[in-house]
């Protein structure tokens, strides 16, 4: 945390700059937060929050299923399309961070970086400490005034997890974007054979750009289709990290394309090809059009 940018955080109770202190982050006016054994910053207070994010169970199969390699096609993705925008980022904020898989991506293009990894899990955020030494890893409650100063953060990645429109714009500096994944109809088809799936809705990339309206634009959008192979127990951790961990529901998606056939159908080494279908999005201020000039004397066309 020695390298944590001054301005960066706010204290959630007073609103004046937090610094890091020992054992964690203190404000002028004396509310201290500390940093817990496993590696996190608690900014939550008093009753917390009613949310709880994914379970322990839910976070160790993101881990087994993430460290398998078979989102890498996404984060480089996710860092390409961040590269359309901006140059170097210095502070990046992934808000519902996870295990802070995209962030350590982000870190490996950007080793200058300093990371933040956002999420209420403390399980979650336990991994994320451990990935991102050189950042720091927030308890905290996305639906609730961010903990960071305006216009403090370059780049910030949404993946899966919830927005909060009005805030993510406030935090985001003046030439930063924000870099939103959201699943497409069709994602993970083929796990069917293990378990129930939830619907995507067809307009999801379309309602993220509505939730920004007045906000932000979308400056960059691309779809990623790929196919995955995958082992019995990596079909079950994808499953089980995922919202159908928190929701049952059988209802394939109507719009929902055929399921990738299976590779080996039966037996304990059965392997399970499944699909991966994203839309990842590029969102940024809009930018005021620029006056057109002329030469005296020569006029514009309307
Ligand atoms: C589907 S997971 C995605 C995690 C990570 N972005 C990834 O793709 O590996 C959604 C994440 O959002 C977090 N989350 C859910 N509700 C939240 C809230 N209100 N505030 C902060 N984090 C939240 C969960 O704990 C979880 O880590
Ligand atoms: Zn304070």
């Amino acid at each position: 945390m020695s390298a944590l940018p001054r301005t960066l955080l706010v204290c959630p109770v007073c609103g004046e700059p937090l610094t890091g202190a020992d054992r964690g982050l203190a404000c002028p006016r004396g509310h201290r937060y500390d940093r817990a054994r496993q590696g996190y910053v608690n900014l939550l207070t008093g009753k917390g929050s009613p949310f709880t994010g994914d379970t322990a169970g839910m976070v160790d199969a993101r881990e087994a299923f993430l460290r398998a390699g078979h989102y890498d096609p996404l984060r480089s993705a996710l860092v390409a399309a961040a590269r359309t925008q901006v140059v170097s980022p210095g502070v990046v904020l992934d808000a519902g961070a996870g295990t802070g898989y995209y962030l350590e991506g982000v870190v490996g293009a950007w080793p200058a970086a300093f990371p933040v990894a956002l999420d209420i899990s403390k399980t979650a955020l336990r991994r994320a400490a451990r990935a991102l030494p050189g950042g720091i890893s927030i308890l905290w409650d996305l639906w609730r005034s961010l903990p960071l100063s305006d216009g403090s953060v370059d780049l910030l990645l949404n993946v899966f997890a919830p927005r909060n429109p009005a805030e993510f714009a406030r935090v985001l500096a003046p030439g930063g974007c924000a870099v939103v994944v959201t699943p497409r109809p069709g994602h993970l088809a083929g796990l069917e054979l293990v378990g129930p799936l939830l619907a995507v809705p067809e307009q999801k990339a379309d309602d993220v750009v509505g939730a920004f309206e007045g906000l932000l634009v979308e400056v960059h959008r691309e779809e990623l289709d790929y196919v995955m192979t995958l082992p019995q127990d990596l079909a079950r951790s994808a499953l089980a990290m995922g919202p159908a961990a928190h929701h049952a529901s059988s209802a394939p998606s109507p719009t929902a394309p055929p399921a990738a056939p299976p590779a080996a159908t039966s037996g304990p080494d059965a392997e399970l090809r499944v699909d991966a279908r994203f839309t990842v999005q590029v969102l940024a201020r809009d930018q005021p059009a620029r006056a057109s000039w002329a030469p005296a004397g020569q006029g514009t066309e309307e």
